[in-house]
């Protein structure tokens, strides 16, 4: 889509002058996010810098039927924010203050451009706690979180980004700007259009500012890793340790496989086991160490019983952060040693030993090698599937073959195509094995009355 230079001048007097990248070098970087090798050129990328600027630039582009393409940080692994028709892309990099932090009412109002771990911090300094960490905390935008409705390892006891958003202020594609709740825990008032924005993906609107529900802040942390021989062994523990009673705050499952590449190539040090092809990263938190260490010592023997090979507490929090460095590097370091696809697939949790026999099965018949690791305790199961040395004519005929196959278990199961990256781009294909033409009519139906124009992430799910 060529834009015509009457229509950026006006996003010029709209943004400011520096506020809009039209030069080639500059774009690039806003066709891209941690999705696979996808890249797509943005027609010209605008940064505002109100929520005011925000709708007028949608005002505009609506009138003139350009698509928008709202960005976070870009790292999402869905490809949701990828400019696939050129257009606009709105980067919210500059709506990045934290308005408040309101102590007394454990809320705090913070724009979209934020990054989820400045305002973990932010918020930690006044004893409140915001538990949803992305493997991606250090640069993801809280933005790019809601449009997602982004987990991460602390789900499993807190919940996602979806529990702790109590009000949003949306530009819409019409122009005007709307709060969609109130700032209460409680609200039975009307449709609930605060949840409808979270995981919209930027089909319907652009949040500009955000109030959430904070908590108070754990005094203690305990972090236990335990290697087992098999998956289903680990599989099982993870239900064992949930039934005892005890709700640890990860729950984390890394194949052995991706522990090696992501230690390696971090180089950081991890204790890795003769014959344990499945690792468990277990964290308990609370009011203090006394009584995490006799919740502890209740899971020991259960652990045992599932076939732990060991149970290794981080005695020092050096110990505790590479472990969790290792864990969360695993995403990014795989796409080091080769092309891969990620799926996201999720099922209810006692289905987990289920789900992962499927997919070495399905792997082992079209002949990939899986990394399989994430958020056991949520039953969401990040499957990244190595290109390796398969023909591109496998890897592009074949696989979405075996991705169906996969999700198709997922949903056999009782389980769902994605439990946090999104459905985005690479995963629309694949939709038509959750939902029916009921399903895409009336979100449809939701997409027209908040976008008449249609210029919200077109190309995505829902065309
Ligand atoms: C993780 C990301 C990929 O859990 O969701 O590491
Ligand atoms: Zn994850």
């Amino acid at each position: 889509m060529n834009l015509e230079s009457s229509f950026i001048d006006t996003l010029i007097s709209i943004v400011g002058k520096n506020n809009v990248i039209l030069q080639n070098t500059l774009l690039e970087q806003y066709g891209r996010d941690y999705t696979e090798d996808l890249f797509f050129a943005p027609g010209c990328v605008v940064l505002p810098e109100t929520p005011e600027s925000v709708a007028a630039v949608l005002h505009w582009c609506n009138e003139n039927r350009v698509a928008v393409y709202t960005r976070g940080a870009g790292t999402g692994l869905s490809g949701g924010c990828l400019p696939v028709k050129g257009g606009v892309v709105l980067s919210t990099e500059k709506l990045n203050r934290i308005v408040e932090i309101d102590r007394d009412n454990f809320q705090a109002t913070v724009q979209p451009g934020v990054i989820n771990e400045v305002f973990r911090g932010a918020v930690a300094e006044h004893g409140l706690y915001y538990p949803p960490d992305p493997a991606s905390k250090g640069s993801c935008f809280l933005g790019g979180n809601i449009a997602h409705g982004s987990g991460g390892p602390r789900a499993v006891k807190y919940g996602t980004t979806r529990d702790y958003v109590l009000n949003l202020q949306v530009a819409l594609p019409t122009g005007e700007l709307i709060w969609t709740g109130a700032n209460t825990v409680k609200n039975s008032t009307g449709f609930n259009l605060t949840q409808l924005m979270v995981g919209s993906e930027g089909l319907l609107g652009v949040v500009t500012c955000i109030v959430f529900r904070l908590i108070a802040l754990p005094a203690s942390q305990l972090l236990l890793l335990v290697p087992f021989r098999t998956a289903r062994e680990a599989a099982v523990a993870v239900n064992s340790v949930l039934l005892s009673g005890i709700t640890p705050s990860a729950l984390e499952l890394m194949e052995d496989s991706g522990v090696k590449i992501s230690a390696e190539a971090s180089n950081t040090p991890f204790p890795l086991y003769e014959g344990a092809e499945f690792y468990l990263l277990i964290e308990l938190d609370g009011e203090s160490m006394e009584v995490l260490m006799q919740q502890a010592e209740k899971l020991f023997p259960i652990l045992e019983g599932c076939g732990g090979i060991d149970i290794l507490p981080a005695e020092s929090s050096a110990l505790k952060d590479q472990w969790w460095k290792v864990r969360r590097g695993i995403g990014e370091t795989v796409k080091q040693v080769s092309i891969y696809k990620e799926e996201d697939t999720v099922v209810p949790r006692a289905a987990l030993p289920e789900l992962l026999t499927a997919v070495k099965e399905i792997g082992a018949r079209y002949g990939f090698q899986s990394v399989c690791y994430g958020h056991a305790g949520d039953g969401n199961l990040h499957v990244n599937i190595l290109k390796n040395d398969l023909s591109e004519e496998i890897w592009e005929q074949e696989i979405p073959k075996a991705i169906r196959e996969i999700f198709t278990v997922c949903k056999s199961l009782g389980g769902t195509i994605s439990g946090e990256h999104g459905v985005g781009l690479v995963q629309k294909d694949y939709l038509d094995i959750v939902f029916t033409p009921e399903h895409f009519r009336i979100m449809q139906g939701i997409k027209n009355v908040f976008d008449p124009g249609h210029i919200m992430n077109p190309g995505k799910w829902l065309d």
